[in-house]
């Protein structure tokens, strides 16, 4: 489905960049438990597992930044218990996972509009934040209630408030603009976006972020995802070359292959 052969070993070269960013797309849990006979929720569940291997793998490789898609803005219009064991899920998964992610020396971040959830899931989000908010080692970025648009919108929302309150001159909004007023603008673009499942599409994702980032598509359903999918996406990674609107000649003379922006 992209460049990767499913039946290639995953072989990550040493003499090549490891992304700095990867974010994820963690789609087909539902088709995989119903491949089983099973309930969707079975397949959620499964899913947290393959989180749990993703960050382990993305840490010990050095990645600085895993941005996990947990739940869409648009993943409200599920069926409402659907949307209940997930929201349980994610408190349960907050609760239980908080003191591996701060041995291992990792922050979390969640970014979306954290007001629709629940006031204790809020407080659990905060808890958990605050508690790993002092580790350097990589940095965990759940996306939940979260929608690339939103994001574009909630820029735009706070860069006029200042235009209106005369502190920002309409002149000055550009593109710098706009990503300094986004939901984590410290952090580095997506070098490598993966989405699990098999569907083509971007689901309202990191938007503004994505501008840039290499796309790894893969038909293997997320509860199946696991060390050797993400090095064999890695492994995809490394044979891309970033052009960044130049030309091939240019790169290869040596050029960097960094972003103007990010
Ligand atoms: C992704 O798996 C998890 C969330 C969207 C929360 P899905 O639940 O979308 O699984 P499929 O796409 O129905 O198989
Ligand atoms: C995208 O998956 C959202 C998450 C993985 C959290 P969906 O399964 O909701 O995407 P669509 O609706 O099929 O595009
Ligand atoms: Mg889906």
């Amino acid at each position: 489905m992209s460049g990767a052969d499913q039946g290639d070993p995953a072989v990550i070269l040493e003499d090549r960049p490891i992304p700095r960013h990867i974010a994820i797309i963690m789609d087909g849990n539902g088709r995989w438990a119903k491949q089983r006979g099973k309930p969707r929720h079975f397949g959620h569940r499964e899913g947290v597992k393959s989180v749990r291997r993703v960050v382990e793998g993305c840490r010990i490789l050095g990645v600085e930044v895993l941005t996990l898609f947990a739940f869409s803005s648009e993943n409200w219009k599920r069926p409402q218990q659907e949307v209940g064991v997930l929201m349980d899920l994610f408190m349960s998964a907050l609760r239980k996972e908080v003191k591996r992610l701060d041995r291992n020396n990792v922050s979390l971040r969640v970014v979306g509009e954290r007001g629709g959830f629940s006031e204790k899931l809020q407080r659990q989000i905060g808890d958990a934040e605050r508690a790993t908010a002092g580790n350097d080692g990589m940095v965990l970025q759940v996306a939940a209630n979260y929608g690339g648009r939103w994001d574009i919108a909630e820029a735009a929302r706070k860069l006029a408030r200042r235009a209106a309150a005369g502190e920002l001159s309409p002149e000055a909004i550009d593109e710098q603009a706009v990503n300094d007023n986004l939901s984590s603008p410290d952090l580095p673009d997506p070098d490598l976006f993966i989405r699990t499942g098999g569907e083509l599409r971007i689901s309202n994702f990191l938007l503004w972020q994505c501008a840039y980032s290499e796309l790894y598509f893969t038909p293997m359903l997320w509860p199946d995802f696991d060390e050797e999918a993400l090095h064999r996406a890695i492994a995809d990674f490394q044979q891309r070359q970033r052009r960044f609107g130049k030309t091939g000649e240019q790169v290869e003379g040596g050029s960097a292959s960094t972003p103007a922006q990010g």
